[in-house]
Parts: C-alpha cells; sequence; structure tokens
C-alpha cells in the first residue's frame, strides 16, 4: 500500500489554537495538584511537546511505549509494554497522552496496567477521538478533535514512520500498490 494524496484536516494553526485550550483545561482541574503526564510515544510525541508547554502546575512527565498487533493501519486486542513508565504513581494524579484513540485497545491496556500502580486519579487527554472503529469503550477526558474516520499523519501521527514531521493533520488516501 503506498499513500497517493493528502489533504488537509488541521491546520498548524488550528492545532495550536485547540492544544492551547486543552492546556488551560487541564490547569483547571488539576490547580494545585501533584500531577504526572504521560506520553504515549511515538504518536503522541508533537502533541504531548505543545500540550505540556501551556502546563502551570509544574507536572511530572514521563513517557511510555507499546506494541500492538495488528496491520499497518489498525490494531487488535494484543498490546504490551515495550517501555514502561519510570515515575512512581502512586497517590498521584496521572493524566496519559495519547494522539489517536481509535479501537480504544491501546487506551484500554495502559490504563488496566496504569490503574495497578496506585494513581489517584487516571484521565485520558486525546488529540484525535476517532470513533468509526471503537471496540472498546473509553472515555476520552480531553478531546482535541472529533473524527468520524478516515486515517490520518501528521504532527506525530505516521504512516510506516513516514510523515510525522509534518506540522499539519493530513487525510491520507491510501490505494494498493498497482491500483
Ligand atoms: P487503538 O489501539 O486502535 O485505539 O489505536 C491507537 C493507535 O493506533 C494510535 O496510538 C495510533 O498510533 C494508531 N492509529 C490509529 N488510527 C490512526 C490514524 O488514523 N493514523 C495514524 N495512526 C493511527
Ligand atoms: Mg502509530
Amino acid at each position: 500500500m503506498k499513500i497517493n494524496d493528502l489533504k488537509v484536516v488541521y491546520d498548524a494553526q488550528a492545532i495550536a489554537a485547540r492544544v492551547a485550550e486543552m492546556g488551560q483545561e487541564i490547569n483547571r482541574l488539576y490547580a494545585g495538584e501533584e500531577l504526572v503526564v504521560v506520553c504515549v510515544l511515538k504518536g503522541a510525541f508533537m502533541f504531548f511537546a505543545d500540550l505540556v508547554r501551556h502546563l502551570d502546575m509544574r507536572p511530572e512527565l514521563d513517557f511510555v511505549r507499546v506494541a500492538s498487533y495488528g496491520s499497518s493501519t489498525s490494531t487488535c486486542g494484543t498490546v504490551s509494554f515495550t517501555k514502561d513508565v519510570e515515575v512512581p504513581l502512586q497517590g498521584k494524579h496521572v493524566l496519559l497522552v495519547e494522539d489517536i484513540v481509535d479501537t480504544g485497545h491501546t487506551v484500554d491496556f495502559l490504563f488496566r496496567q496504569l490503574a495497578a500502580r496506585g494513581a489517584k486519579s487516571l484521565r485520558l487527554a486525546a488529540l484525535v477521538d476517532k470513533q468509526e472503529r471503537r471496540a472498546v469503550p473509553v472515555r476520552v477526558d480531553f478531546a482535541g478533535f472529533a473524527l468520524p474516520g478516515g486515517f490520518i499523519v501528521g504532527y506525530g501521527l505516521d504512516y510506516a514512520e513516514r510523515y510525522r514531521e509534518l506540522p499539519g493533520i493530513y487525510e491520507a488516501v491510501i490505494e494498493p500498490e498497482g491500483a
């Protein structure tokens, strides 16, 4: 499969404006609280970097990485850590930062794992809430954009590790090789 065309879905300016609003919402909710903000690598790296610059509660920052099995554009139910959190979560509020919630398997796995570490609360900020293929119910506490479906790239999101560097988000028109 290859990408034949890229169509702008959210440009850099729209993303920056929305991320700033999300930062303020998060500041209001956690004012005066101890917060650990956890980035789900790799896709959330750019969103995370921009979001945390709006936070004013001096959060602790950490990173996780998971491997999920499935095709290049979809996740099935098997998810495992390839990098766990390093900061102790016991008694702290935890905010998980994810690029996209699609089937919900990745977030479901992470929530179960992190809940077992004794966090005081566990919430989710996702840049894009994509509902069409949801297989596991997931509560998105802070959603950047809601998208019915489609496959998107840019602003951290990849197709086969490419397009992550793009400052905007694009819908990828994918067609089978030779089509
Ligand atoms: P889920 O486990 O199906 O919810 O999938 C979550 C992961 O799949 C995200 O963290 C993304 O890395 C990837 N993903 C899902 N949809 C897209 C997309 O449209 N573009 C790029 N990556 C996606
Ligand atoms: Mg990905």
